[in-house]
């Protein structure tokens, strides 16, 4: 048994004032019945919730695409640094969203979150070879034998082997990497094993899915449709 109040902010509903608001105005019903009294102790299982008629707590597959700033961890919890998760937006708090993949600290652009375990798996999965695009500031000039070493599949100064990738110069000290494995450092430590350490970093696409002109620290909701796509559905 939990309070209504909480079960509703916990579902995404909305913060607590605006929970409080919600169920001032008649619009939360529970087993049909509307209900002011957000104190009131409510079996989830058991029970139906509704606000403004439609069920609450039934949340679906939900797929964020985040555009992360530089300076935050891809972990869910860390006792140093600042997290992706705090830039999630109330609603998408208590939902058990999971960071697909991760980028490093420094690098910015299209990070995905979901909720759904077997997206999770499936969008990380090396069998999957998931694309990722990639912008670099780096030093130097990407020149035919850099291209040529990355789609042969370059070896990392440690030995180990990369699967092939595509590698675009934009002209002096600007590159695009496309990579479809997701290696610790991958694309710094591709770059540096050509003797072009990146300075800058910004994941720009994962499969189909673009950034386009979402603002740094923004996220946008996948739609039906885009999530449908990235299950192979
Ligand atoms: N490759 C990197 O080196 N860093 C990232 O964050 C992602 C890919």
């Amino acid at each position: 048994m939990e309070r209504l109040d909480k079960f509703l902010c916990d579902s995404g509903v909305g913060s607590r004032s605006q929970v409080k608001a919600l169920l001032k105005s008649g619009a939360v019903t529970v087993d049909g019945v509307a209900e002011r009294d957000g104190s009131r102790k409510i079996d989830p299982a058991g029970c139906a919730v509704c606000l403004h008629g439609n069920p609450v707590g039934a949340v679906g597959t939900v797929v964020l695409m985040l555009h992360k700033p530089a300076g935050f961890v891809t972990a869910t919890k860390d006792r140093e640094e600042k997290t992706v998760m705090e830039l999630l937006p109330a609603p998408y708090k208590n939902m058990d969203l999971k960071p697909v993949g991760r980028l490093d600290k420094e690098t910015e652009g299209l990070l995905l979150f979901t909720n759904d375990g077997e997206l999770l798996h499936r969008l990380i999965s090396p069998k999957k070879q998931v694309q990722k695009v990639y912008y670099a500031r780096h030093e130097g000039h990407a020149g035919p034998e850099d291209i040529q070493a990355f789609a042969q599949g370059l070896v990392l100064r440690d030995g180990t082997k990369c699967l092939p990738a595509v590698l675009q110069s934009l002209g002096p000290g600007e590159s695009l990497i496309t990579v479809c494995e997701g290696k610790y450092h991958q694309v710094r430590r591709m770059m540096a094993a050509r003797g072009m350490p990146v300075a800058y970093l910004r994941r720009q696409q994962e499969d189909f899915l673009e950034l386009a002109d979402l603002p740094v620290g923004q996220v946008r909701e996948l739609t039906e449709a885009q999530i449908q796509r990235l299950m192979g559905n």
